[in-house]
């Protein structure tokens, strides 16, 4: 299990900082710039061995419409809803069923994410059908009587399940704007799951990776396992993987809509194969749940528009707040990953992940005070202790002040259709699997989102991040997630759809993608490609994909105190659509993995 992802200003203030102290690049005699002119960024650099690239993909075209998304079977299916003359939203919700059937290690039915969506006209919606705690959940339900956590108790198993969204969140935004008929829009997943598709080399990996844990946590049911539970046969690349009972369980949701899935046989097997296990959803629950349309957070940095998703995802609070941050500072004449562009984006993301853990949480339980968050006066105050010679002491940050105020697995896609309406969304079951537990009957894995509560305060989660009483477990509450759907307008006019999985990650991941396009020139492509890095305030540390950073980055950093930790592992599984000056869409999935973009 991916235990842990870790081994595991007021603007004038901050042009001020810029100007009344200079930034020290660690080389005057090189540079990093943005070849605007021909539209495609080049790195220079002193060190020809660094590449910021992880491979040299390039974009996929479409003129007509575009998916991209982590399996190329769903991004086919995708792509078939838009040619039936289908639009966005009937494509992305086609995607997110086929995906539930191809990318079980993160496609769902029994887990739950959230959507941003703009139409043509530029109208906004944003759609929370992020899991809840159960009615029977309590605050300390992982503690033992001393009050220490029980480990894994969250992560694995039944018990680690929330009340499943993804389901009532597709009715719901199919109910309000899809074109084709239901029926049409789940047929291809049926298909998927009843006739079966071929496994890529990656999809057979991950399943003979879980093997064992199937094995315990569902004893005798042969779900992903190939053949039967005693059978110690591995999967490999173009098997072929054929799930009956999912597809009577998509069958019954074609059939019945939302009751297919919240009430009748599905319900009554997932709350069976609950009781079994001692997790504690009921079928009340399940009948309980309803997604919600929510006000998109829009800001501005610069001449663009951010739209994106308010709590109870934390990611587009962070997302806004990290641009904001960074938007006095010259990084397009500074460079990619030159030492002063990355300090004041960890500075950046310090601050940001100690405002979350102190005021981030599911907004219908407590106050989340997003506008202060967001605005300029209250990012100054957040500034104040920012010094270029050596780097803010994560010790010495904890959340700001607000008058007033008491208080890896994951996948994203993106859709555009010829109209020019975009869906982002992002859904999870949390961790890889999510806790292992396949509803007997249903053959569908449950999420782990529980985990995403802050269980005790101030102990980490599976992400390493700690969260305080904003996020503790009630009943019927969301849990705090760091998903980040975008839509960019620029002009006035659709721009960029963006979004990755990364539990912790997935908001830096968002905010890099982001500034390598605007402000460093790359193409769409090109930013998905480019090493990223991460910082999360806690632990006090700067995760970094290998050849992220160059050598005279890394020690020019050091030497302000910043620790380093260079991954062997990736940052980010983006899957994004940029819509070019002549606008043709760029469609840019990850080369990290099977992400594939898909356009006509
Ligand atoms: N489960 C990861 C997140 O929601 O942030």
């Amino acid at each position: 299990m991916n235990r842990l992802l870790y081994p595991a200003l007021s603007l004038l203030a901050l042009v001020s900082a810029c100007q009344t102290t200079a930034p020290r690049q660690a080389s005057t005699t090189t540079t990093s710039t943005v070849a605007q002119s021909q539209g495609v960024y080049q790195y220079r650099d002193e060190d020809p061995s660094v590449k910021p690239f992880f491979s040299d993909r390039v974009g996929t075209t479409g003129r007509n419409g575009m998916v991209a998304s982590a399996h190329p079977e769903a991004s086919r299916v995708g792509v078939e809803i838009l040619k039936m003359g289908g639009n966005a939203v009937d494509a992305a919700v086609a995607v997110q069923f086929a995906l539930a059937v191809v990318y079980p290690g993160a496609g769902n039915l029994g887990g739950g994410g959230f959507m941003v969506y703009r139409d043509a006209k530029g109208q906004l919606a944003t759609l929370d059908f992020r899991e809840k705690a159960p009615g029977k959940a309590t605050q300390n339900m992982y503690l033992d009587s001393l009050g220490n956590v029980r480990p894994g108790l969250s992560i694995s198993g039944h018990l680690a399940s929330g009340v499943p969204g993804s389901v009532d969140g597709m009715v719901q935004a199919h109910g309000r704007y899809g074109k084709l008929t239901w029926q049409q829009v789940l047929q291809p997943a049926v298909d998927l799951a009843e006739k079966g598709f071929s496994l890529t080399d990656r999809d057979a990996r991950g399943l003979n990776g879980i093997k064992y844990d199937l094995k315990k946590i569902n004893p005798g049911k042969a779900y992903f396992i190939k053949g039967n539970p005693a059978d110690t046969l591995r999967w490999g690349k173009d098997d072929r993987l054929v799930q009956a009972d999912l597809g009577q369980t998509l069958r019954r949701i074609q059939a019945q809509g939302r009751a297919g899935f919240y009430a009748g046989e599905t319900a009554r097997l997932l709350a069976t194969e609950m009781q079994r296990g001692g997790g504690l959803i009921t079928e009340q629950d399940l009948a309980d749940y309803k997604s919600v349309w929510r006000d998109p957070l829009k800001a501005t940095y610069k001449d663009l528009t951010i739209i994106t998703m308010p709590p109870t995802s934390s990611g587009g609070v962070a997302l806004v707040q990290m641009m904001r941050f960074v938007e006095p500072f010259p990084l397009r004449k500074w460079g990619w990953n030159r030492d002063s562009t990355v300090q004041v984006m960890i500075e950046a993301e310090r601050r940001v992940y100690a405002d979350r853990a102190k005021f981030l949480g599911d907004p219908d339980f407590v106050k989340v005070p997003v506008p202060e968050l967001t605005s300029y006066p209250y990012l100054k105050t957040r500034w104040t202790d920012f010094n270029w010679a050596k780097a803010t002491d994560s010790k010495n940050v904890r959340g700001g002040t607000i008058p007033g105020y008491e208080s890896l697995e994951t996948t994203h896609f993106s859709v555009v259709d010829r109209d020019g309406n975009a869906v982002s969304i992002t859904t999870t079951l949390n961790g890889g699997y999510g806790s292992r537990v396949v509803v007997g009957g249903a053959g569908f894995l449950m999420n782990n989102e529980m985990d995403d509560f802050s269980i005790k305060p101030g102990t980490p989660n599976m992400y390493g991040l700690v969260g305080n009483a904003a996020n503790a477990i009630a009943p019927g509450k969301r849990m705090l997630s760091s998903m980040t759907p975008t839509i960019i307008e620029k002009g006035g006019k659709l721009y960029m759809v963006a979004g990755t999985p990364g539990g912790s990650t997935i908001m830096t991941s968002v905010f890099q993608t982001v500034l390598n396009v605007v402000e460093h020139g790359m193409t769409m492509q090109q930013s998905v490609n480019a090493l990223k890095f991460h910082h999360q305030w806690l632990p006090d540390k700067t995760i970094f994909e290998s050849g992220a950073f160059s050598e005279r980055t890394q020690q020019a950093l050091q030497a302000r105190g910043y620790v380093l930790e260079r991954l062997t592992n990736t940052l980010g599984r983006m899957d994004c659509i940029l819509v070019r000056p002549d606008g043709s869409f760029e469609g840019a999935s990850d080369p990290r993995a099977d992400n594939t973009a898909m356009g006509y």
